[in-house]
């Protein structure tokens, strides 16, 4: 099994803040020798149950990469209170079997290591951590304890552009990074 860990944002914007933390928490757990990658999931389709089986090439690929992580850390902005579409999406998409009418085998998800992040206004991503702190035991992978990683998008941010985080926010990302290191060589 690789020891990956895939890091996966729940945005495509451009520029996307959730995007810069996982590209930082990637190279801080690569920096311990921990291999991850920020995963590009773009040819990820919507679900529909009409062309779901046999899945598309796109899923085959998705669900051995996840199969195959060490643990998946979800990086995602807050829409509305919860998390983006396109988030939900891939998790549904991994969320089902392989073989239509198949509720024994266990799908990819089962028993992942999550750990929950997000980069979001002044709620530090509060909203959208719960609701995935409810999906992720639901399809059955394994949630890290505690609340996930809340940065709150620094003000100069939006007019740099760039995720620059303060000593106290990168402090926050070095405990999660480590809490969640630890989570993985847990048995
Ligand atoms: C549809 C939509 C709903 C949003 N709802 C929230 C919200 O509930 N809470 C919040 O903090 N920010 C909200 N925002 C603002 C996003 O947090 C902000 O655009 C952020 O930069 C998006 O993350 P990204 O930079 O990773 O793309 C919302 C943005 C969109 C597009």
């Amino acid at each position: 099994m690789s020891q990956k860990v895939l890091v996966i944002s729940g945005s495509d914007r451009q520029g996307s803040f959730n995007t810069q933390l996982a590209q930082q928490l990637a190279a801080a757990l690569q920096a311990k020798d921990q291999e991850a990658e920020v995963y590009d999931f773009s040819d990820v389709p919507l679900l529909s149950q009409n062309t779901e089986f046999p899945a598309p090439a796109s899923i085959v690929k998705l669900r051995e990469d996840i199969g195959q992580a060490a643990g998946l850390i979800l990086v995602s902005p807050e829409y509305n209170g919860s998390y983006p579409a396109r988030l939900k999406n891939l998790i549904d998409w991994a969320s089902r079997a392989v073989v239509a009418g198949d509720n024994e085998t266990p799908t990819v998800l089962k028993g992942k290591k999550v750990g929950i992040a997000s980069v979001a206004n002044s709620t530090y991503g509060k909203f959208v951590r719960q609701h995935l702190s409810h999906l992720v035991p639901y399809v059955r992978a394994n949630l890290m304890e505690g609340e996930g990683l809340g940065i709150r998008i620094p003000a100069e941010a939006w007019g740099s552009g760039q995720l620059e985080l303060e000593a106290e926010q990168q402090q926050k990302v070095d405990e999660f990074l480590a809490a969640y290191l630890a989570f993985l060589q847990e048995a």
